[in-house]
């Protein structure tokens, strides 16, 4: 089978498609056909050598998978060969979803949405699984609230603003004005520009622009930033890891909380997050999408920024 594999770190450029033999299940796993995976930012940041103190070389890369049950492992009795399906892999032991196959524990793997293409479904478990363990299983959104999402049109934003919408809260976002439109199509009620100068000042001033929760994927000063926009008892959820010193003194005014998440694997979410896509308030949002062959143009791509939803990887 073709698995993309790095020696080095380093630019796109040390992506290489190696051949390699096809994996075996072991006990309690299932071997997968993918069909399809997607480019997150952090395939970016291990390709680059951000995690080095942490990845061994080689290393494999690549987060997302939806494809078919070809082969099922010693005591695995969720799926049968045949089953079509999609999930996160585990991400610490990375066996890297941009191949012809994969090999997982069967436990954290969830039937794919009937109604969707696998690029479709590959679009969606480490990026809307992210943004469904911030807002509902968190911050626990509920209907009638007030949510701020810091990055709307990006991978996680473009389904948090769904799910956001779709629990019945009120949403805000930050994104480019190129992508008001998109993002209002997706569950925005009102958007801000994140270029706006002084823009965290003008809306700290505002008192209608106050919110129960605010969902940060941008990273930088957003904490701090966010925390002069909540209400009383809010909460921030942040899923960058954070190496800016930030001033939290105004969540201690509101007694605010701030939440870090690095996402856990779950087929139960993932099963959820079927059933709000068959349900119709949750929909993939591929900006583009490219063969496995093309991995190194996908993350050349993907590095040039101006995200409107996610980048797809196929293996045909
Ligand atoms: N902790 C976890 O478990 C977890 C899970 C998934 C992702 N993540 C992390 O979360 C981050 C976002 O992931 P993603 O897949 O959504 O990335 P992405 O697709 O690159 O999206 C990032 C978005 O942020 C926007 N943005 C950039 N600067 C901004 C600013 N100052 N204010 C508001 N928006 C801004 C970008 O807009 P433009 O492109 O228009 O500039 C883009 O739409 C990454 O750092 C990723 O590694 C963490």
């Amino acid at each position: 089978m073709r698995i993309v594999e790095i020696t080095e770190f380093g630019g796109p450029e040390v992506l290489n498609i190696n051949t390699v033999p096809d994996p075996e299940p072991g006990p309690g796993e299932v071997l997968i056909r993918v069909r399809a995976t997607s480019v997150n930012p952090v395939d970016i940041q291990l390709r680059r050598g951000d995690y080095s103190d942490a990845v061994n070389l080689p290393a494999k890369i690549g987060v997302d998978v939806a494809g078919v049950i070809t082969k099922v492992g010693p005591g695995a009795s969720r799926f049968e060969v045949g089953d079509e399906v999609f999930y996160v892999p585990r991400l610490l032991e990375n066996e890297g979803s941009y191949a012809d196959f994969h090999v997982e524990q069967e436990a954290i793997v969830a039937k794919k949405p009937q109604s969707l293409t696998f690029a479709q479904a590959a679009a969606l478990p480490l990026a809307a699984g992210t943004a469904w363990e911030c807002l509902i299983e968190r911050a626990r959104l509920q209907a009638g609230q007030r949510v701020l999402i810091h990055g709307g049109s990006g991978g996680v934003g473009v389904y948090a603003l769904q799910i956001a919408s779709g629990a019945g809260a009120y949403v805000a976002t930050t994104c480019r004005s190129e992508n008001f439109d998109m993002v209002k199509n997706l569950g925005a009620n009102i958007c801000f520009d994140y270029r706006e100068p002084d823009l965290y000042t003008r809306l700290a001033s505002d008192p209608r622009e106050q919110f129960d929760v605010i969902l940060d994927t941008v990273g930088g000063n957003t904490i701090e930033n966010s925390l002069n926009l909540l209400k009383p008892f809010g909460q921030v959820v942040s899923i960058v890891d954070q190496s800016t010193p930030q001033n939290l003194v105004s969540g201690w005014a509101v007694n605010g909380s701030v939440h870090f998440v690095f996402t856990t694997q779950s087929a139960a979410r993932l099963e959820r997050l079927s059933a709000f896509v068959d349900s119709g308030l949750l929909k993939p949002v591929i900006e583009k999408s490219y063969t496995l062959d093309e991995v190194v143009e996908a993350h050349r791509d993907i590095e040039r920024g101006q995200r409107s939803g996610k980048i797809v990887l196929t293996t045909e």
